[in-house]
């Protein structure tokens, strides 16, 4: 069975698919992770961004692998530099890019063809796997998102002014509805969950109770063919 949570930044996606995942004992797929290390590989190689083609070429000729909880680019591990700001700056010249957006969709399906997955995104339940099982799109007010990432920042050690947190958001937020593929949406069949005041157990155990609901109406539909 496929789970799609799609959703904006900073919604909690990340931490809630993957204790989702492992409650469930399905697979974890970060699909930000792929768009990141893409971004970063074109960074470390120079390519300019208006260069389409260089870029496609380097997209459809990398390989991205996991090992456990790390992320690997042409088996460099890149677990951590991708998510410097940098790089989130950046990510919108690949991820805007059809063809390169093709060839990541086409490898995030190959993955789920032969294992249960827990996918995490943008476009998962609308673009990628509009046939899953459980589709959620997970929310929250800008307002909270922005002050979750404060906290967590301020907890790492890098203060930084909310205000900042929240202007950058915004624009993320702009870039990532406007993509013109893959852009961010609830497909029409997803649950919407909006997390304010919620803690991240709480969205799980939300999402647990629609998985169970979900999966029974697959198996009756199933039974009846
Ligand atoms: O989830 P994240 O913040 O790590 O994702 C980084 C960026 O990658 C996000 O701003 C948009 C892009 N992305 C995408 O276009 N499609 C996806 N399925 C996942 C991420």
């Amino acid at each position: 069975m496929i789970v799609t949570i799609d959703g904006p930044a900073g919604a909690g996606k990340s931490t809630i698919a993957r204790q989702l995942a492992d409650t469930l004992g399905f697979h974890f797929l970060d699909t930000g992770a792929m768009y990141r290390a893409i971004t970063l590989g074109a960074i470390r190689k120079q390519i300019d961004f208006d260069d389409k083609e260089q870029l496609i070429s380097y997209a459809r000729n990398s390989t991205i692998d996991w090992h456990n909880d790390r992320i690997l680019l042409n088996d460099g591990d890149v677990t951590q530099e991708i998510r410097s700001p940098v790089v989130t700056d950046s990510i919108k010249y690949v991820a805007d890019v059809k063809e390169i957006r093709e060839a990541l969709s086409e490898q995030q399906r190959r993955i789920a063809q032969t294992q249960n997955i827990v996918t995490e995104g943008r476009d998962q339940g609308t673009d990628v796997f509009p046939n899953a099982g459980c589709k959620i799109f997970l929310t929250a007010s800008p307002a909270e998102r922005a002050q979750r990432r404060h906290q967590q920042l301020a907890e790492l050690g890098r203060p930084i002014p909310v205000e900042q947190i929240l202007e950058a958001q915004n624009r993320r937020d702009a870039e990532d509805r406007q993509r013109p593929q893959g852009a961010l949406r609830p497909a029409e069949d997803a649950v919407i969950i909006h997390s304010d005041g919620l803690t991240f157990e709480a969205v799980v155990q939300k999402i647990l109770i629609i998985f169970q609901e979900k999966k029974k109406k697959q198996q009756a539909q199933a039974y009846q063919q």
